[in-house]
């Protein structure tokens, strides 16, 4: 039987919600546990996730640390000037790097923050996609047209109708279908009337459009002071830091979202990478 990596891409077309913060976290988690994953920059121009995965490298070699490391490969936009080459000449380049990675357990996608071709393109071969969301009404929007009054929902906006195409463009390749959950990033501690609004809209939302909710991660320092380093609150010892009790809470948030995701269990186990 041949051997599928399963792919989780990280989505959504507003900007700076923690698609590549995420995306790391997914990534680092999911080699700690030995699988060998693969990651894919299709926001290659601005770079995030490459420069973390390049951060990390850097780290390893300099400290000789046993760090894992993914295959990562960042994808850039064809610079051919006819629209139709330019997605043909995107698609292969897509096809040929999800090729290169067929030997992994896993691939991780991060897109940009912005429609393209090429983000829609990784959105159509999800098995799960993850979006995450700020809890404003603003990120919402991305999502949902919301009657301010009433807190009704009065039509699904640009990103859900695009993830709706995605799944039916998926279906019809392969008859498969996409698990789309939407993590709230950034949650604050503090109960607030905008936290239990966001609450209710998106149950009510998600029944409606097809998506499940989960609660992501934290507003923690910890998710982004280790970038530069290549590191993330899973590589503690490397980093020889202590643990405060935000770093205990972190490090409960992403193992508990590594469950609540839940990722086939049919997988491969590769021998540990890096
Ligand atoms: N849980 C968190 N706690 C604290 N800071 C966070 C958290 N998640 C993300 N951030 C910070 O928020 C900012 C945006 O995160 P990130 O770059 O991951 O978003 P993005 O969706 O990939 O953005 P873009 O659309 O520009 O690619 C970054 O400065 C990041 O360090
Ligand atoms: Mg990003």
């Amino acid at each position: 039987m041949t051997h599928i990596p399963y792919i989780i891409v990280l989505g959504n077309e507003k900007g700076g919600t923690g698609k590549s913060t995420v995306s790391m976290h997914l990534i680092t988690s999911l080699l700690r546990q030995g699988y060998a994953v693969g990651s894919i920059d299709v926001d290659a121009r601005q770079g995030t996730l490459t420069r973390y995965v390049e951060n990390r490298t850097l780290r390893k070699n300099a400290k000789q640390q046993d760090l894992p490391l993914p295959t990562h490969i960042p994808l850039f936009k064809s610079e051919m000037g006819d629209r139709t080459q330019a997605e043909a000449d995107e698609q292969t380049r897509f096809d040929q790097t999800i090729n290169n990675l067929k030997d992994m357990d896993y691939i991780v996608i991060d897109t940009p923050g912005s429609d393209s071709y090429l983000s829609r393109l990784a959105h159509s071969y999800a098995d799960t996609l993850i979006t995450p969301l700020n809890d404003s009404f603003i990120d919402l929007d991305m999502l949902v047209r919301v009657n301010s009054d009433s807190l009704t929902i009065v039509k699904p906006s640009t990103y859900s109708e695009m993830v709706w195409d995605q799944k039916k463009q998926k279906a019809i390749r392969s008859g498969g279908s996409i698990d789309w959950i939407v993590l709230r990033n950034r949650l604050s501690s503090l109960n607030s009337r905008n936290k239990e609004e966001m609450e209710k809209v998106l149950g009510a939302l998600s029944k409606r459009i097809g998506f499940r909710t989960l609660p992501g991660f934290g507003e923690r320092v910890i998710f982004r002071e280790l970038f530069l380093s290549g590191l993330t609150l899973l590589d503690m010892r490397e980093n020889n830091m202590t643990m405060s009790l935000s770093h205990i809470a972190a490090k409960q948030e992403l193992a508990s979202l590594m469950d609540m995701i839940q990722l086939p269990k049919t997988q491969k186990k590769a021998a540990k990478v890096g």
